[in-house]
């Protein structure tokens, strides 16, 4: 059994974990910065990396005080290296550079995206590849089969806006705040899904990828002529989003022969009515439908840990020279 110390920076959730080979989460912190970004209704990065650079090394001390470890009983430090806000992604990369390097344990430099991809497998352990994946978040909207560890085959990505940026545009539209997903799911529950005619971008293509720009203009629009209910707006955005996701869900897996099992992950996931259309997508398919629990959905540094316990277990680690990467698609 080996423990990893996983860190997860890249974003506005600064967080630390320690995970186990045999998959126990034996200690773990997360701060939120949603309170530091609201006034500017995003994540604003500078005041993001500073903040990282203030949280991150407490937090480490505290989830090693926790479990009673030192440095070098650890088998690896992994770290969110990209893609990301690269100030933050530095803060964390830098911080596990320095960690590696007093202690010789073994530096691995996680792919965010990767972190999402694989931990579903830490919170069950009957998960095996292959499976398709829909990783819906604030920053990605991608659907990927994900074969192995490091095999990745991407399906559909989007060509505008990631879903859960769809979410926070229409709650910042409606005046609902940041971050915007949780709010308008709240109020599309009084709202009805068919009262505001909203367009499906792409729905019906053959081409697999994702568009929202469209759609969050179209709900400026009804916001505009102030002849419709926000709870209808948000109601009607959100159906209009999940018949996006299930049509090109059907596009990007119809032609793949064996697909056991459909995991969704990233922060959108965590809505109940998105789930419960997946749930149905995937009992229609004879597929197993797999969510994490929703603290492992959204960001945090339990992923990014397990991600370096399935890279750890296939005998890789990276240099201490290892650049971080705004960009890194998977
Ligand atoms: O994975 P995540 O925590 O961070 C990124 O890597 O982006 O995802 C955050 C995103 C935000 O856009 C947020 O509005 C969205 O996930 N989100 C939701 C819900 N909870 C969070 N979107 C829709 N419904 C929700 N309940
Ligand atoms: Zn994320």
């Amino acid at each position: 059994m080996g423990i990893i110390l996983g860190i997860e920076s890249s974003c506005d959730e600064t967080a630390a974990a320690l995970v186990t080979t045999d998959r126990r989460i034996i200690a773990q912190r997360i701060a939120s910065q949603i309170e530091d970004h609201a006034p500017y209704g995003g994540v604003v990065p500078e005041i993001a990396a500073r903040a990282h650079a203030e949280k991150l090394a407490p937090m480490i001390a505290e989830v090693m005080a926790e479990a009673a470890l030192e440095l070098d009983d650890l088998d690896a430090i992994a770290a969110t290296a990209g893609p990301g806000l690269i100030g933050g992604v530095m803060v964390g990369l830098v911080s596990a550079k320095a960690l590696a390097m007093a202690s010789g344990v073994p530096l691995i430099a996680i792919n965010h995206l990767e972190g999402h991809a694989l931990s579903p497998r830490l919170a069950d352990e009957s998960l095996e590849f292959p499976y398709a994946l829909l990783l819906v978040s604030g920053g990605h909207c991608q659907i990927l089969m994900v074969e192995g560890v490091g095999e990745y085959r991407r399906l559909a990505t989007t060509i505008d806006d990631a879903l859960g940026e769809a979410f926070d545009k229409t709650a910042k539209i409606l005046g609902l705040g940041y971050p915007g997903g949780p709010a308008v799911e709240k109020l599309a529950k009084q709202g009805d899904p068919k009262a505001v005619p909203l367009p499906r971008p792409l729905v019906g293509s053959g081409e697999p990828h994702f568009s929202f720009a469209g759609l969050k203009s179209a709900v400026l629009r009804a916001k505009d002529t102030s002849q419709h209910e926000d709870a209808d707006i948000a109601a009607s955005f959100q159906q209009a989003a999940v018949d996006c996701l299930l049509d090109r869900l059907r596009v990007s897996l119809d032609d793949i022969e064996k697909v056991p099992a459909l995991v969704v992950a990233g922060g959108v996931a965590a809505n109940q009515a998105i789930r419960s259309a997946l749930e149905g997508f995937a009992d229609d398919r004879s597929m197993r439908f797999v969510a994490p629990p929703l603290a492992l959905c959204t960001d945090n540094a339990a992923m990014i840990a397990w991600a370096g316990a399935e890279r750890l277990a296939s005998g890789q680690s990276d240099p201490l020279d290892f650049v971080a990467k705004p960009r890194w698609p998977l």
